[in-house]
């Protein structure tokens, strides 16, 4: 089994980033789990003072949740241009602690066909960090999803074919990374 965790950078109700990860897990092909992360609001302000043992209790289960997983597919919106606070923090978290280090991860952009430049502002900021942190972006599974809140179904799902399918091929690719990762580190051992 190839567990992804699932991380949105939108904190409000209704959100389309979420749905689309709620919607991962949803269609996630067999021998593979999606595993959201619901913490981000419970984080604190990234404090490098703080950046030791005892961690804050979210903390530490971020990066707990981040180790155990195989691969991190990451859903955020475009906030003025740039990535959303309170998922830059989430993400300033993650660098001393060294587990998104070689990991495998990818993104689904969902912004709409109306925003202006496609949320380039927070894609190529999100992959920009990614790379401070060290991960393996995983190219064929980073896609372009366009939504609009109407998109979102009654049960918090997407509904529509063309993106299920995409979820699927974003998943298939990360899993494939992520598992050809662990056998070479198997290799290595
Ligand atoms: C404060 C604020 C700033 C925004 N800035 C941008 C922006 O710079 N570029 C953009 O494409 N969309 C921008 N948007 C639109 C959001 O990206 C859009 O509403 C998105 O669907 C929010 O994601 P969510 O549905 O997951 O919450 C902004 C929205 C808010 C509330």
């Amino acid at each position: 089994m190839t567990k992804v965790l699932a991380v949105s950078g939108s904190l409000r109700d209704g959100s389309t980033n979420s749905a689309v990860l709620r919607t991962a897990g949803a269609v996630a092909p067999e021998g593979i789990e999606v595993l959201g992360f619901g913490g981000l609001a419970a984080l604190p302000h990234f404090n490098p003072d703080d950046d030791r043992e005892p961690l804050p209790a979210a903390v530490r289960e971020l990066r707990d949740a981040i180790g155990a997983a195989d691969a991190v597919l990451f859903c955020t919106p475009e906030y003025a241009g740039a990535l959303p606070g309170s998922f830059k923090n989430l993400l300033d978290w993650t660098i001393g602690g060294g587990e998104m280090y070689e990991k495998p991860v990818a993104w689904l952009n969902v912004s709409s066909i109306a925003a202006p430049t496609g949320g380039a502002g927070a894609h190529d900021s999100l992959r920009a960090v990614l790379g401070y942190a060290g991960t393996s972006i995983v190219e064929d599974a980073c896609a372009r999803v366009p939504l609009s809140r109407q998109d979102v179904g009654p049960d918090g799902l997407i509904g529509d074919a063309g993106t299920r399918a995409a979820i699927v091929a974003s998943l298939r690719a990360l899993a494939a990374a992520a598992d050809e990762h662990r056998d070479a580190w198997a290799d290595a051992r």
